[in-house]
């Protein structure tokens, strides 16, 4: 292997370690950012997903480099083996899961953060007072003012952030010491009433993480039915909560769900709100991409009773478009929020004056210390667009996805399988020429799947609604124009018909 720039003596520093060499890595990050711009700029004009040709995939099984390649070589191998071949969820038409694009001026913003990297644990420093700032603009508009918060790598952690709370929460509301004895109630000879919580069986798999990381155990999730429109049924829900307390249960929380994964349903918020007051229970809401609903005129109304939550936890890294990883938990009473993750240390302990003045409040506020500067990205693109513009691209994916849905709708070889009240569309080619069983939809339906993803030019992804196998465009892409989801529809059909002709 051969070395752009060898420093057989050079001090140990990951630095430059003369003009020459700040000047090298200085051009070689201006083009860095040129082919950034550049790629950013031309990503309709490339497939969304390619796969790795076999041949470049050597270099990552190759063994950890003794002796490196020099920055400029490090970077064509970016270029040219890992730059053209990422999920390519930055492109307009990728539709797939729930995964946003990332925003040139975020990147810009990551790479500040990075560049001056500070430690967010807390801290007497401007970069807490941004993190602090954006905490306190999107409780504000999410109608839960002074809310406590933390910014975290994404939905699963900010959700179980908020589990760890409502468990304290009822906790110290009972009695008992959840931090110090355990869910268990250790040392206690008879073992405590069981901690039980609750959302739809549409809640996204994060809860049952949750209950197993929060010592709770996956039995620990109640999972209540549905109605026909894949929201929470508020009527069995307390209807087992009865139940679970008639057993010796201790129900403690209430999820409700602001656009669920699947079909994008928001649960009655308000009944769920109701509900939690009336049964001396935590209200969380799993607002993932919904919550930011509340920001559109258009779809505010649909997370309407959010505000009553005890806490709610949204992704900034996927309808608020910011690169991965960004998402942010509240929780209504900071006293509640402190409670739960508080901990101390002598390293660590506030001064009067100075850096520690105020302490490590991030770090009371969760389980990291070491924390990333992951708010200034958000902060950078609101100071530049304001909300407003957030909440535009928010409406005008929920028109585009209407749009969706009027020519599903219309066509007689697409089927749509579940309500599309949000931004997600669930739904299936069903040939006309053909009668086939439910099986064979299935099969058909995943063949189509694969050769949309595999073909490059729109890429959805899948789920199953009442047991069957359903294209699922979940739609949070600020890049993509109208002409794209008419693409979205003809390339379904075209394919579709294409396989019921190859069969
Ligand atoms: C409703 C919902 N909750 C939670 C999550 C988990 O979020 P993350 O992938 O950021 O951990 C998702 C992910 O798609 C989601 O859709």
């Amino acid at each position: 292997m051969t070395t752009d720039s060898p420093r057989p003596s050079a001090p140990a520093t990951f630095d430059p370690t003369s003009d020459d060499e700040w000047a090298a890595l200085r051009a070689l990050g201006h083009r860095m950012l040129d082919d950034m711009f550049d790629a950013q700029q031309g990503l309709a004009t490339t497939p969304v997903w390619q796969a790795l040709p076999s041949e470049k995939q050597a270099l990552f099984q190759q063994a950890g480099p003794e002796e490196g390649v020099g920055p400029a070589t490090a970077y064509e191998q970016f270029r040219s083996h890992i730059l053209p071949y990422g999920l390519g969820n930055w492109h307009p038409r990728f539709f797939g899961w729930v995964q946003g694009n990332g925003t040139p001026l975020g990147m810009l913003a990551d790479m500040l953060a990075s560049g001056m990297n500070p430690h967010l644990g807390g801290f007497n420093q401007a970069p807490a007072m941004v993190e602090r700032q954006v905490i306190g603009w999107f409780a504000d508009w999410f109608g839960m003012p002074g809310a406590s918060g933390l910014f975290v790598t994404g939905g699963t952690m900010a959700n179980t952030h908020a589990i760890a709370c409502a468990r304290v929460a009822l906790g110290s509301r009972q009695g008992r010491n959840v931090r110090m004895d355990g869910v268990q109630g250790w040392p206690s000879a008879s073992p405590p009433s069981p901690m039980v919580f609750y959302g739809s069986k549409e809640t996204h798999g994060w809860a049952y993480k949750a209950a197993e990381w929060l010592g709770l155990g996956t039995r620990a999730f109640r999972t209540v039915p549905v109605l026909a429109d894949f929201t929470i049924d508020v009527v069995a829900l307390s209807r087992m909560i009865a139940d679970d307390r008639a057993a010796g249960l201790t129900p403690f929380c209430v999820i409700g769900t602001a656009g669920t994964v699947n079909t994008g349903a928001t649960d009655d918020l308000v009944g769920l709100a109701d509900l939690c007051a009336h049964e001396q229970l935590w209200f969380h809401v799993d607002g993932a991409f919904g919550a930011l609903a509340a920001l559109s005129p258009l779809t505010r109304e649909i997370v309407r009773g959010m505000d009553r939550a005890d806490s709610v936890a949204f992704d900034l890294h996927k309808w608020g478009s910011m690169p991965f990883e960004c998402a942010c938990v509240l929780v209504k009473d900071p006293v509640v929020h402190h409670t739960a993750f508080r901990n101390s240390a002598s390293y660590l302990s506030a001064g009067d004056r100075g850096p520690t003045a105020g302490g490590m409040y991030f770090n009371e506020r969760g389980l990291d210390l070491t924390r990333s500067f992951k708010a200034l990205k958000v902060w950078m693109q609101l100071q530049a667009d304001g909300v407003e513009r957030l909440g535009r691209v928010i409406a005008q994916n929920v028109l585009q996805v209407r749009h969706l849905v009027a020519r599903i709708d219309a066509h007689p070889e697409l089927e749509r399988l579940a309500p599309a009240p949000l931004n997600i569309v669930c739904f299936r080619y069903v040939p006309t020429s053909v009668d086939l069983t439910a099986a064979e939809h299935d099969t058909l339906n995943a063949e189509l799947l694969a050769r949309l993803q595999e073909g490059g030019v729109v890429l959805p992804s899948s789920t199953r609604i009442g047991g069957a196998f359903a294209l699922r465009v979940a739609h949070v892409n600020h890049r993509s124009v109208d002409a794209d989801m008419d693409l979205l529809i003809d390339t379904v059909v075209e394919t579709g018909r294409l396989i019921i002709a190859q069969r």
